[in-house]
C-alpha cells in the first residue's frame, strides 16, 4: 500500500517503462464486459483492431463510461488481482447535468445566476455519481460560447466571461467538495481547454481563429477559474488555436496552464484528438502524433491508441526523455492517491448508496428548485401566472407528456424517472381543473386541428409545449437555423392565426424546450407569454407547474443573448466598440455599423427576464467619482419590490471603459447580486467597485489598468441600463 507521496515516487522508479506508458492511456469502459466466470478477458471492439494484449487491460491508467456500483467493483476487483504494483484503476465518466436525478441543462442553470444553488447541484451529481464509482468527472465546461449555431451551447453557461468564471468555480466545488478524499466526491475535470466555444461559423470540430487580446480578456478566464477553484484535471479540445490544434499545442498547455496557472493536475485529451493531429494536418502519422501530443503536455491519451503504439519507441529513440513519461506518471498516480484511492480502490463503490441517493427525495427537490430558477420569461401581458378560477386548460405539444426533456449528456438520467408537463400540472392545478392534452400536433388532419381548437376557445388558457427534439443540441449537433422544427411552428401560426380571424381571446402561453437561443420574433409578437424551459431535466414538469401557476415567480435572466435572425450570430452583448455606432445620430445619417433588416441587439439580450412583479432602483448613488491605485468605490442603491408577488430581481453591475490604449467592450459586466423582496419591500444594496473591475488583459495575458474615465451602469438587464456615474481613475 501507498500511504505516502514519496512512497508513490519510489513506486514509479520500479515501474517498466510500458507500465508507465500504460497509465498515461485511457480506454473505454465496454472492453471490460467480461463474463463473471473467472478466466481471461476477451479483447473487443477497437482494442481488437489495435492489438491490445489482455494484459495491457490491467496496466493503464483509467477507463471512461463505467456506469455502475457492481460493474466498477467487478473491474476494479480483477484489475488489482492482476496489476502487479496494485495500482488502482480510475473510473470517469461525463456527468454534466447530474448522474441520475436530472437538472437543468448548463446553459439553463446559468441563467438562475444562483451560484449556491449551482454548487449544490453539482454536489448532488457528485454524490450519486461517486456511489456508482466514478472518481472523476468531465465537467465543468467553460467554454464560452457567442454562436447559437454551435450545439453544444447547451454545455456552456454562455456568452459573459463572469458568469462563466462564477459557474465553473461553482461546478469545481460541488463536485470535489472540501476534501476530495470523501466518498461523495468526484474530482472535476475543466474542458475543452482552450476556446471550443469559438468554432468559426457554429460549425462543430470547425477551426477556432482569435486574437491573443480576445483570447485572454474573453475566453480563458472560465478555464482558470475552474483551475483556482481546484480543478483537478484539464481536458484538451478538438480544435485548433491560430493554426495550432489544442491537443499538440504547446503555448496552451505549457506556456498558459503549466507556466502561468501553475496547474498541477492531469491534462487529458478529448476522446480521440490525438489521433486527430494526423486528420489535422499536423503530424505525418501515429508516432508523430503520440510525440506532438506528449511534447505538448498532453499526460492522458484518451481512447485512441497512439501513446500505446509509440511512446516506448520515442523514449527508446530518445525523442522524448523518460523524465516527462515521469512526470506525468506522477501527475496521474498523485491525482489517484488524492482520491484516496491507494488506500481503499473501493472507497468510492457503493451499491446500497446507490439505492439510497440515486434520485432521492432530496435530490428531485433541489433539481426542481434549480430547474424553475433557470426558466426566463420572455414575454408576459398578464396571462400569467393562470389565474385561479380554470376551469379547463389545454396542454400542446410534443413536449405536453414526454420525459424527454432532459437534455444531452444527461448522464444516466432516464425519461421515464421525468416528471413530464403533463403530470406536473396534473399535480399542481386545482382538483376541479380540467386538464386537456394533445401531445400531437405535427402534421394532423384538419379534422384533428378542428377539434383542437374548440378545445382551446373553451379552455382558460392554452400552454403550448414545444422545442427541439433533444438530440438537436449537444455534441456534433450544430444547426444553421434556429427555428423551431417546421411542423410545430406551422401548427403554431395555423391556430393563432385561427383565433385571430374568429376574434377569440389568445390565452397562450409558449413554453419553450430547447438548447439553444431560438429566433422568436414573430413568436414574440403573437404570443402573449413565453417561458424559455430550456431542458429542465427530471423534476421539469414540477418546475413547469411551479412557474405557470406562480408557485414560484420567474427569476432567471438570460445569460446568452437570443437574435432576431441567425444572420447576427456571433451576437453577444460585451462586443467591442467600432468607429460608427448605430446609436450615434450623426453617424446614423451616413454609414453606419448595422444591418438594414435587423437591428444590432438581441431580441431578448444578455440579462434579460421577466418577473410577475415589478422591481424600482431608487436613490442610486455612486459615492466617489474619483479613485486612485489601491482605492475601491461604493456604488449604492435601493431596490423596490413594487408589484404584487414575492420576487428575485439580479441586479446587474455594468462597466463600460471609455477610452484605453485598445478597444474596450461597449458594456462588461462586472457583479451581480440576486435579490428576493416581498411585496412593497425595500433594500438598501450596494456594490464595492474595484480596481480588479477596471482591469482588462493585454495580447500576452498581461494585466493592465489605465488612468481613465469608466461610465457605471445598473442594469436590470444589458439593455435596460441606469446611468449611475462616470468613475475616474487616477494612478
Ligand atoms: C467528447 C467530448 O467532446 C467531451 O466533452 C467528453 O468529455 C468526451 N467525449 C468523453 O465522453
Amino acid at each position: 500500500m501507498i500511504n505516502s507521496k514519496n512512497e508513490m515516487k519510489n513506486l514509479i522508479s520500479k515501474m517498466t517503462l510500458e507500465e508507465k506508458i500504460a497509465q498515461m492511456y485511457q480506454l473505454y469502459g465496454g472492453v471490460y464486459d467480461f463474463p463473471e466466470e473467472e478466466g481471461s478477458i476477451p479483447v473487443t471492439g477497437p482494442a481488437e483492431e489495435w492489438e491490445f494484449e489482455e494484459q495491457l487491460l490491467f496496466k493503464i491508467g483509467s477507463v471512461l463510461n463505467v456506469n455502475r456500483a457492481q460493474k466498477a467493483r467487478k473491474i476494479q476487483k480483477k484489475y488489482l488481482e492482476n496489476n502487479r504494483h496494485e495500482i488502482p484503476l480510475m473510473f470517469m465518466y461525463d456527468i454534466i447535468h447530474g448522474y441520475k436525478t436530472i437538472f437543468p441543462i448548463p446553459l439553463g442553470s446559468a441563467c438562475s445566476w444562483d451560484m449556491e444553488l449551482i454548487e449544490e447541484s453539482a454536489r448532488v451529481a457528485a454524490r450519486e455519481g461517486s456511489v456508482s464509482g466514478i472518481n472523476v468527472t468531465f465537467s465543468p465546461m467553460a467554454d464560452l460560447v457567442r454562436d447559437a449555431r454551435w450545439g453544444r451551447v447547451m454545455e456552456s453557461p454562455g456568452e459573459d466571461p463572469l458568469i462563466n468564471e462564477k459557474m465553473a468555480a461553482a461546478l469545481v466545488k460541488g463536485y470535489q467538495g472540501t476534501d476530495l478524499k470523501k466518498d461523495d466526491t468526484v474530482a472535476a475535470c475543466v474542458k475543452h481547454f482552450a476556446a471550443y466555444g469559438a468554432v468559426e461559423a457554429g460549425r462543430e470540430y470547425n477551426t477556432v481563429d482569435l486574437s491573443d487580446y480576445r483570447l485572454n480578456n474573453y475566453y480563458l478566464s472560465g478555464y482558470k477559474a475552474g483551475i483556482d477553484a481546484g480543478a483537478r484535471m484539464i481536458m484538451t479540445a478538438f480544435n485548433t488555436l491560430n493554426g495550432v490544434p489544442a491537443t499538440g499545442n504547446q503555448y496552451l498547455i505549457q506556456d498558459i496552464l503549466r507556466e502561468k496557472w501553475d496547474f498541477f493536475g492531469p491534462v487529458i485529451s478529448d476522446y480521440g484528438s490525438v489521433s486527430e493531429l494526423i486528420a489535422h494536418g499536423y503530424a505525418k502519422n501515429g508516432k508523430e502524433a503520440a510525440q506532438k501530443a506528449v511534447q505538448a503536455g498532453v499526460d492522458i491519451e484518451m481512447v485512441t491508441p497512439e501513446y500505446i503504439k509509440h511512446l516506448a519507441d520515442l523514449v527508446t529513440e530518445e525523442v522524448i526523455a523518460e523524465k516527462k513519461i515521469d512526470t506525468a506518471v506522477e501527475r496521474i498516480l498523485n491525482l489517484k492517491y488524492d482520491l484516496g484511492l491507494f488506500s481503499d480502490p473501493f472507497r468510492y463503490i457503493n451499491e446500497s448508496g446507490e439505492e439510497k441517493y440515486h434520485l432521492c427525495s432530496t435530490h428531485r427537490k433541489k433539481a426542481r428548485q434549480l430547474a424553475a430558477e433557470s426558466m426566463v420569461l420572455l414575454e408576459n401581458d398578464g396571462v400569467l401566472p393562470l389565474k385561479e378560477n380554470l376551469e379547463e386548460v389545454t396542454l400542446l405539444g410534443p413536449f405536453a407528456d414526454s420525459g424527454k426533456m432532459l437534455g444531452n449528456w444527461s448522464g444516466e438520467g432516464d425519461a421515464d424517472d421525468t416528471v413530464t408537463a403533463k403530470e406536473g400540472l396534473v399535480n399542481e392545478l386545482p382538483d376541479e381543473t380540467e386538464l386537456n392534452v394533445y401531445s400531437q400536433i405535427e402534421n394532423i388532419s384538419q379534422g384533428k386541428f378542428l377539434d383542437i381548437i374548440e378545445t382551446v376557445k373553451k379552455s382558460a388558457a392554452t400552454i403550448l409545449a414545444v422545442g427541439e427534439p433533444q438530440s438537436w443540441s449537444g455534441e456534433a449537433r450544430s444547426r444553421t437555423r434556429l427555428t423551431l422544427p417546421e411542423p410545430q411552428e406551422k401548427f403554431i401560426k395555423k391556430l393563432v392565426n385561427v383565433l385571430k380571424e374568429e376574434e377569440e381571446e389568445l390565452n397562450l402561453v409558449l413554453v419553450l424546450f430547447n438548447g439553444r437561443p431560438l429566433e422568436l420574433e414573430w413568436y414574440s409578437e403573437n404570443i402573449p407569454a413565453i417561458l424559455e424551459a430550456w431542458y429542465p431535466g427530471t423534476e421539469g414538469g414540477h418546475a413547469v407547474a411551479d412557474i405557470l401557476l406562480g408557485q414560484v415567480n420567474p427569476s432567471g435572466k438570460l445569460t446568452i443573448s437570443f437574435p432576431y435572425s441567425v444572420g447576427q450570430m456571433p451576437l453577444y452583448y460585451n462586443r467591442y466598440s467600432t468607429g460608427r455606432p448605430p446609436m450615434d445620430q450623426e453617424v446614423e445619417k451616413k454609414n453606419c455599423s448595422r444591418y438594414l433588416d435587423v437591428p444590432n441587439h438581441a431580441l431578448y439580450p444578455f440579462g434579460y427576464g421577466l418577473s410577475y412583479t415589478e422591481f424600482e432602483y431608487h436613490n442610486i448613488n455612486l459615492e466617489k467619482n474619483k479613485i486612485t491605485a489601491g482605492e475601491t468605490n461604493q456604488l449604492n442603491f435601493a431596490l423596490k419590490n413594487s408589484g404584487q408577488y414575492k420576487g428575485q430581481e439580479v441586479v446587474q453591475l455594468y462597466i463600460k471603459d471609455c477610452y484605453a490604449n485598445r478597444v474596450r467592450p461597449i458594456l462588461e459586466l462586472k457583479g451581480y447580486q440576486k435579490i428576493s423582496l416581498a411585496p412593497g419591500e425595500k433594500k438598501n444594496i450596494s456594490f464595492e467597485i474595484t480596481e480588479e473591475m477596471l482591469i482588462y488583459f493585454d495580447e500576452n495575458g498581461q494585466n493592465v489598468i489605465e488612468p481613465g474615465a469608466f461610465e457605471i451602469y445598473l442594469g436590470s438587464s444589458s439593455k435596460d441600463l441606469r446611468e449611475c456615474g462616470i468613475l475616474e481613475y487616477q494612478i
